[in-house]
């Protein structure tokens, strides 16, 4: 099952991946990392500013979950744009390494299997990380979604398109379609670590780490993967039905395992 981490805030949160982060890095200094866009992963690469100062990230790449389709890869909500400014810049990684799914519109339908080889092509993703949709999708995997999907377009529900709506002049604006990872290709990532923070991601979080694996709730497909890592804070944790044993197994875990 997960390790599901309950902490007191999104800092605590920040700090302990990028600790991970970091450590992967000075293992493996051209480590490949899984980028996620949204609000949730935010803390984490705050805490990637400090933690890797002075870390030589010259050979670090990263391959990020989803794109748009059909918007202006220039456009400040474009996921181009945004790991850009949130990620590439602010840590200082090689922009020629970090590749975000083509979600222009010449040559789509070959974008997701071109994505897939180049994912291939570096050995696979090390590190994933994920948030999750009020839906409990990960990625832009809707509900539905194959468990053996791969990169692909995929058609927005009008939740996400509502809860993203924030990063637009309206609901209206937001792109009805999208380029994402599959759950297939999420699943091959080494390890995945999926932060949610907030009541708003109760039922979800419920949902992916203690209900049914289906397809109706994509995020259910972590409890496959031998490798989970699930850190959220109480809010978020609030509708889990063992959270005590959670926190127990966490406090009592020896050193030497690490997440
Ligand atoms: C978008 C992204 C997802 C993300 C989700 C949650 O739909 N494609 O990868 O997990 O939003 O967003 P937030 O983290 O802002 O709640």
């Amino acid at each position: 099952m997960a390790e599901v981490v309950i902490v007191p805030d999104r800092a605590a949160a920040g700090a302990l991946i990028a600790e991970e982060i970091a450590a992967l890095i000075a293992r493996r200094p051209d480590a490949v990392l899984g980028l996620a866009t949204g609000s949730t992963p935010l803390p984490v690469y705050e805490a990637l500013r400090s933690r890797l100062a002075g870390v030589d990230v010259s050979r670090v790449r990263a391959f990020a979950l989803d794109e748009y389709v059909g918007l202006d890869p220039a456009h400040p909500e474009s996921y181009r744009s945004v790991i850009a400014r949130e990620v590439v810049e602010p840590l200082g990684l090689d922009p020629d390494r970090i590749r975000v799914p083509d979600g222009t519109l010449d040559g789509i339908e070959h974008h997701g299997e071109d994505y897939e080889a180049a994912i291939a092509a570096a050995g696979g993703v090390d590190l994933q990380i994920l948030g999750i949709g009020t839906d409990g999708h990960i990625g832009f995997n809707e509900p539905g979604s194959s468990f053996a999907s791969r990169t692909r377009v995929k058609t927005l529900t009008r939740q996400t398109r509502a809860d993203n709506a924030r990063f637009f002049p309206s609901i209206d604006d937001v792109p009805r379609h999208c380029i994402t990872q599959g759950l297939g290709t999420i699943l091959d990532a080494r390890h995945l670590v999926l932060l949610a923070f907030g009541e708003r991601k109760a039922a979800a979080v419920a949902g992916a780490v203690e209900g049914a694996v289906t397809a109706s709730l994509p995020g259910s497909a972590i409890q496959l993967h031998p490798h989970v890592t699930v850190v959220i804070d109480e809010p978020a944790a609030s509708r889990l039905a063992h959270a005590d044993y959670y926190r127990e197994a966490f406090a009592g875990k020896p050193e030497w395992q690490g997440l």
